[in-house]
């Protein structure tokens, strides 16, 4: 099995931006986290981070039929990029949505998210294990035509 985790806009300053929100662990810790359970898992991993959404687009489309799974934390645009959306509804490969930090118990304009209703799971306000539990979660579902 093959997951795609992708992360978007400022979560390549982990560790260094807003500490008492999003925690003291850098980038390179959450891909350290992430590729350790994948080995654990068994599974295949590749992560990807850019500041643009034409990248991210990019990348989703390059997605298709090469991965099985993909996490995606779409950062700021998450509250507002129909072009995200699109990719993810263009290439169907089941998806779930992570934040590390509570989106709904912050700013109005965090608790919109483009992608939600195409995803087969939010997971928001619990760190770094969130990419965990996502990752637990397309393991678990795979192969069940989510
Ligand atoms: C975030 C929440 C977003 O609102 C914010 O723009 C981010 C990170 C999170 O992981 O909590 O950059 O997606």
């Amino acid at each position: 099995m093959k997951i795609l985790v992708i992360n978007g806009p400022n979560l390549n300053m982990l560790g260094i931006r807003e500490p008492d929100i999003y925690g003291g662990k850098t980038y390179s810790d959450l891909c350290d986290m992430i590729n350790e359970h994948s080995i654990k898992s068994g599974i295949e991993t590749e992560i990807y981070q850019s500041n643009h959404e034409g990248a991210i687009v990019d990348k989703i489309q390059d997605a298709y039929g090469k991965f099985d799974g993909i996490v995606i934390n779409p950062a700021a645009y998450t509250h507002t990029s129909v072009a995200i959306l699109d990719a993810l509804k263009a290439v169907s490969i089941p998806t779930v949505e992570v934040h590390i930090s509570d989106v709904d118990k912050r700013e109005n304009f965090r608790k919109i998210s483009f992608i939600r209703p195409i995803c087969k799971k939010s997971i928001f306000g619990k760190g770094f294990n969130g990419y965990i539990d996502a990752v637990d979660y397309l393991i678990e579902n795979y192969g069940d035509n989510l």
